[in-house]
């Protein structure tokens, strides 16, 4: 038996639902626990590419029981949407595979609106955010106003705390943001229809997985975002609005930590970001593009052209400390063939300071200069490799030396996007 938390290290999209879904084959449960359809993780399985923005992406494999817990916030439309999709591609035909927490936060197209609205106005600089309603979504929860998968259920109660938050948010939405406002009844009427769509899939998820443990069942729990998004010890203010760490997915799912036997985290081989904030190995130059474009660097959520740039140790190690990290699976590596040279960051320096951690304050961030190594390149394609040895040299000192850098194992090294396009060196679900 194995409880296996998975975690993104960098700024998001680092591969996440590729090495679930690849892990899935060897679990019993995947469990989303925090963030909502910001999340956008791709997996492609048989050449048919799937993204999954809610629904765990261990739902391709039958008979895998799929739990979207407390911790989330859920946008119903869009759980729908993506239900259907699979049902029509032939997968999800079984509705126990699916689980729903009847504590999880529902989303409003009134937290979409002042999510959007905000963002507008803000005077620091635009956030940048996926326009899905997370903030405010969570904002309400923290308020203690928050409307909850059990109140749709009820439907007076429902009525009564929709009526009472749109009270507030048409003040808001028509007074301060300048936009209209939402009617009761319509808004209340489309989300009784979502209720009919979902109460099937409502249940205690935090009993479930209790349940599932004291069967010796093994379990995977699916970070969405990335450690330097994370609200607490992210790039504030340019964060998502939960906590993104291995830490929170006992908390966002109802369970204790004592259950937890290993954390993965999940680390591209170079760097990414998408929305504003700071990111010091960013580069503007040509290898800048020729990642975006070899690398298919393009956000899963909003299409959104990703910012790239060279490995970042700091914020990696910034991220094994955070997580607790007992190993990495490193992704994308074949992106990097053809290049001469591969730098990689290991400090900063900022004025005369040299810094090997990350700066809490995201002004002192944006004015890191990083300090490079350089290591040779390799121009081999390496996507057949399925042993370490397969792998060009230079492409294995890479490693090597991330290794060093991070003080931490690498247990998995994905060459492609495809499930099988993949090299486990240690599968912590067999420990
Ligand atoms: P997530 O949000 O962490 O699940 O990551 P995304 O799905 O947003 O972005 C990762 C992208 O890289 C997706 O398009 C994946 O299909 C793709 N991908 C994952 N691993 C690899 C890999 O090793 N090589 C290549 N070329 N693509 C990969
Ligand atoms: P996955 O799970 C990358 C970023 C947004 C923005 C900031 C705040 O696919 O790795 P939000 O809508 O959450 O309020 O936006 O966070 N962001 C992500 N970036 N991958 C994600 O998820 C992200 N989810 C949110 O771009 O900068
Ligand atoms: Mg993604």
């Amino acid at each position: 038996m194995a409880q296996v938390i998975v975690a993104g290290t960098q700024w998001g999209d680092e591969g996440k639902g590729k090495i679930i879904d690849l892990l899935a084959e060897f679990a019993d449960v995947i469990v989303r626990f925090q963030g909502g359809s910001n999340a956008g993780h791709t997996l492609v399985v048989g050449g048919e590419k799937f993204i999954f923005h809610l629904i765990p992406s261990g739902i391709l494999r039958k008979a895998k029981r799929c739990v979207i817990s407390s911790g989330v916030v859920v946008d119903p439309d869009v759980l729908i949407e993506e239900i259907d999709s699979l049902k029509e591609r032939g997968y999800l035909q079984d509705d126990s595979q699916l689980l729903l927490s009847e504590e999880a936060h529902v989303i409003f197209p009134y937290h979409k609106m002042i999510d959007m609205g905000r963002e507008r106005i803000r005077s620091g600089g635009k956030i940048g955010t996926t326009g899905r309603g997370i903030g405010p979504a969570y904002e309400d929860k923290a308020a203690r106003c928050g409307i909850r998968v059990i109140d749709l259920l009820q439907g007076d109660v429902f009525h009564r705390k929709l009526e009472e938050n749109l009270a507030n948010k048409n003040y808001y939405l028509t007074h301060v943001l300048q936009e209209e406002g939402f009617e009761l009844e319509p808004l209340f009427q489309e989300y009784m229809g979502y209720k009919e769509k979902l109460q099937r899939y409502v249940t205690n998820t935090s009993l479930f997985l209790s349940q599932q443990i004291k069967e010796g069942n093994n379990i995977l729990f699916e970070g969405a975002q990335g450690t330097l998004l994370d609200v607490d010890h992210g790039t504030f203010p340019f964060v998502t609005s939960s906590s993104t760490v291995a830490g929170n997915a006992c908390a966002g799912s109802g369970i204790g930590p004592t259950q937890i036997d290993f954390v993965l985290g999940v680390t591209k081989a170079y760097t990414t970001r998408v929305g504003s904030g700071p990111f010091p190995t960013e580069l503007s130059d040509e290898i800048g593009e020729m990642l975006r474009e070899r690398g298919g660097e393009y956000g899963a959520t909003t299409g959104r052209p990703r910012r790239c740039g060279w490995f970042d140790a700091v914020v990696v190690r910034h991220a094994v400390r955070l997580n607790g990290l007992s190993g990495v699976a490193i992704t994308k590596l074949d992106t990097l063939t053809g290049l001469n040279t591969i730098k990689v960051c290991t400090a900063y320096q900022v004025g005369e300071d040299l810094i090997n951690e990350f700066p809490a304050s995201s002004e002192m961030a944006v004015r890191c200069e990083p300090i490079y190594e350089e290591l040779q390149g390799w121009k081999e394609e390496i996507s057949g490799a399925r042993e370490i040895s397969q792998l060009p040299r230079a492409a294995q000192r890479y490693l090597e030396r991330i290794e060093e850098l991070i003080q931490t194992p690498i247990h998995i090294i994905s060459v492609g996007a495809q499930r099988h396009e993949t090299i486990i060196r240690h599968n912590p679900l067999l420990t």
